[in-house]
């Protein structure tokens, strides 16, 4: 039997999870529903993959359709989707990982209790794998160091209530340094890898989160300091942009491709 799948959000990663499903995965997978609230982008994207019938114009509607839903929508609605989707009995694949960085706990409870799943890819970062390992023997520290273009900060509130002119730094600059739990509420674009960061280490507020607007960069960049009982492990990932979205890294979108495969597959690989 065909896992059904239902997309929510038919953006960069909506589309592109979309166009893997229906093109390399159709074996194994179907892709039963789409929905987004401009209810343009799922028509727009069905035409696009040539499929009939997958527009819907409710989340309920998609939820009853799937088994699987994946939510590449906003961290602003990332978690009422999943409560919708675990309370119906369905599993769910969550990109939108901001949404959930304090509700771990309930989260974990109603997937329990609905005998359902949690997919979170490890998106834009590399080392997920080795931390989750790691935390099994004990972590003591985990800093995430972020360096992005500065004019990649264009719009963030904190950094014009502080009347930084982004035009004008011409060297290394630290804007931010201090919990995860913070970070994600100043710097909405670097939240996700945040959240999940925490999330598979040692929480929100003892991960530490430095970010530097280095005039030098063109790529968003990602290291991983962890020290653990296992030894250390740094990683450093360097992202290209979704041609999409320039928020969005390419490699998340191949994180939730990735994922998605390891669900579909009888093999799974990494811890
Ligand atoms: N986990 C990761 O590593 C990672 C990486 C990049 C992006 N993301 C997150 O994934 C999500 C999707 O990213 P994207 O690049 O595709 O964004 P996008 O802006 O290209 O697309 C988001 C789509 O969701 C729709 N939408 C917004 N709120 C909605 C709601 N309540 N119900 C239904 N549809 C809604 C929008 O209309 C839009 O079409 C974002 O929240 C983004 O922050 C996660």
């Amino acid at each position: 039997m065909k896992l059904k799948i239902g997309i929510v959000g038919c953006g960069a990663i909506g589309s592109s999870l979309a166009r893997v499903i229906t093109k390399d995965f159709s074996k194994q997978a179907e892709l039963v529903a789409l929905y987004d609230l401009n209810s343009s982008k799922p028509k727009i994207l069905a035409k696009r993959i040539r499929k009939k019938n997958l527009v819907v114009f409710e989340l309920g509607a998609l939820i009853l359709r799937s088994d699987l839903v994946i939510e590449a929508a906003s961290s602003r609605c990332s978690w009422g989707i999943a409560k919708e989707v675990l309370s119906s009995g369905r599993d769910v694949m969550v990109m939108s990982v901001g949404g959930l960085i304090a509700k771990y706990s309930e989260l974990t409870k109603l997937a329990k209790r609905h005998n359902c799943r949690v997919y979170i890819p490890s998106g834009a970062i590399a080392g997920i794998d080795a931390l989750k390992a790691a935390k099994i023997g004990g972590v003591k520290k985990v800093t995430l160091t972020t360096l992005k273009n500065p004019l990649s900060f264009k719009g963030v509130k904190y950094i014009e209530e502080r009347g930084i002119d982004l035009f004008k730094i011409k060297k290394d600059r630290v804007l931010f340094s201090g919990s995860a739990a913070e970070a994600v509420k100043l710097f909405p674009q670097n939240i996700n890898v945040a959240a999940v960061l925490s999330l598979s280490g040692i929480g929100q507020d003892k991960t530490r989160v430095k970010i530097i607007a280095s005039p030098k960069v063109n790529k968003n960049i990602h290291e991983i300091k962890v020290e653990s009982q296992a030894g250390n492990i740094f990683t450093r990932t360097e992202n290209i942009l979704h041609p999409d979205n320039p928020k969005t890294s390419y490699l998340a979108v191949l994180s939730a491709i990735a994922t998605l495969k390891q669900i579909l597959e009888p093999i799974r690989i990494g811890t």
